[in-house]
């Protein structure tokens, strides 16, 4: 089977009985309930990392591993970045973790000092706020906002420079930037991302650059790693990265810190041995497989997924055209605004009772009681089949209209 028709062929039952916690949280006791929720794709991964992982298994060959820095696997993440990215990373300049949660929290700890700004641009994957609350480092907070509308008839989320400019003060350290950008589908431009960098060069700012969705870019858009800007932004960036979101390992751990400057990987070196933690041998192998053959299956599975995002936008114009959305550039993580719906309560809990599906609380994407709204808002992952999904949206759209 082809991987398209892999996809095609995913079946709700045989979900339903994974163990992970996209499918079991709601779907217990035969809840009918259809997730989209959390950041995995229901996908079946790419034959190579299936191959390797089953052998490890089938030989119980699950010991301790050698730290990978020590392999060759800096290495070959190199070569696919060169290849895919255009991006030079020399082995030295990596360190690995288990994920890349793991790396925000050490981010923030290694680039600002307690009650120092962290500038964090909203709505936002939720862990880069716990990151700066659970550090007891101080939320510098800048909203997106819509710009004009496209041919398309949408308007793309995009940074607000002089909100930017007013609201970086002296005692800002961090700049926690998200490329491509969850929850808002962007990938941003070089222009975009070079004003960043002008900001952070000119206010003296580590930048922390999450491209963990890096290989998820849709066909007209480029990604852009902010540390290539130039030798003066590469020296104060630390990247975040892995294979995990591009080939759906989330299960199988290793994320990794590539560091600009040897002043800041001196400082994370510095750290405690263990509080870094190495990633399991099952990570370490699934890595590999991912980045030295699993392209084929991912460019599969990028050509899919933008097949999802055109039906997707499609049936949102023509079905529920009161929820602001798109375009979509990058990643299987869409962002509905609701607010114009005037939903009975919080859009996530509105299409989960009335709707059987279950999304993310738009709520979480913002710091506690912002006055933004994102309540309203909620966030779908069309990381599945094109038959699972038509269901999900068939089922928003019958509740919407029978609200
Ligand atoms: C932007 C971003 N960063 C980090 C992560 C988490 O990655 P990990 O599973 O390696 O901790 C995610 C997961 O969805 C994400 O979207």
């Amino acid at each position: 089977m082809s991987v398209k028709e892999q996809f095609d062929a995913l079946r709700i039952e045989d979900l339903a009985a994974r163990t992970g916690f996209k499918w079991s949280r709601y779907t217990a006791n035969g809840s009918g309930v259809l997730p989209a929720w959390v950041a995995d794709m229901d996908f079946p991964v790419a034959e190579p990392i299936q191959r390797v992982v089953r052998s490890l298994v089938e030989r119980s060959d699950l010991g301790y591993c050698e730290p990978p820095e020590i392999g060759d696997l800096p290495e070959i993440f190199g070569r696919r970045m060169e290849e895919q990215l255009g991006w030079t990373v020399e082995p030295e300049r990596i360190r690995f973790l288990v994920n890349a949660l793991q790396g925000l929290d050490l981010a923030v700890l290694l680039g600002a000092g307690k009650g120092e700004g962290v500038v964090i641009q909203t709505p936002i994957y939720p862990p880069f706020l716990e990151a700066v609350s659970g550090t007891g480092r101080r939320l510098v907070e800048s909203p997106l906002r819509r710009g004009p509308q496209s041919g398309s008839g949408h308007a793309r989320f995009e940074m607000d420079l002089d909100q930017l400019r007013a609201t970086i003060d002296r005692d800002t350290r961090l700049f926690m930037l998200c490329n491509p950008h969850n929850p808002s589908g962007r990938s941003w431009t070089r222009s975009e991302l070079e004003a960043v960098a002008e900001l952070a060069i000119e206010h003296d700012l580590i930048v922390l650059a999450d491209e963990i969705h890096n290989e998820l870019v849709f066909p007209g858009h480029e990604h852009t790693v902010f540390e290539t800007l130039g030798p003066e932004v590469r020296e104060r960036t630390i990247t975040i990265t892995s294979a995990t979101k591009s080939f759906n390992l989330a299960g199988l751990e290793l994320a990794l810190l590539v560091f600009g400057s040897e002043k800041l990987r001196r400082r994370f070196d510095e750290l405690p041995h263990f509080v870094l933690a190495h990633p399991g041998i099952l990570g370490v192998e699934a890595a590999r497989a991912a980045w030295s053959h699993g392209g084929p299956w991912l460019d599969e599975t990028v050509a899919y997924l933008d097949g999802n995002r055109a039906f997707l936008t499609d049936f949102l114009d023509r079905r529920l055209p009161g929820i602001v959305h798109g375009p979509q550039e990058a990643t299987y993580l869409y962002w509905l605004d609701c607010r114009g719906l005037d939903l009975p309560m919080a859009a996530s809990r509105f299409f989960l009772k009335r709707a059987k599906v279950a999304l993310n609380d738009g709520a979480e994407f913002g710091p506690p009681d912002s006055p933004l709204g994102f309540e309203r808002c909620t966030r779908l992952n069309f990381a599945t089949s094109r038959a699972i999904l038509e269901e999900i949206v068939e089922r928003m759209a019958a509740a919407v209209e029978n609200a």
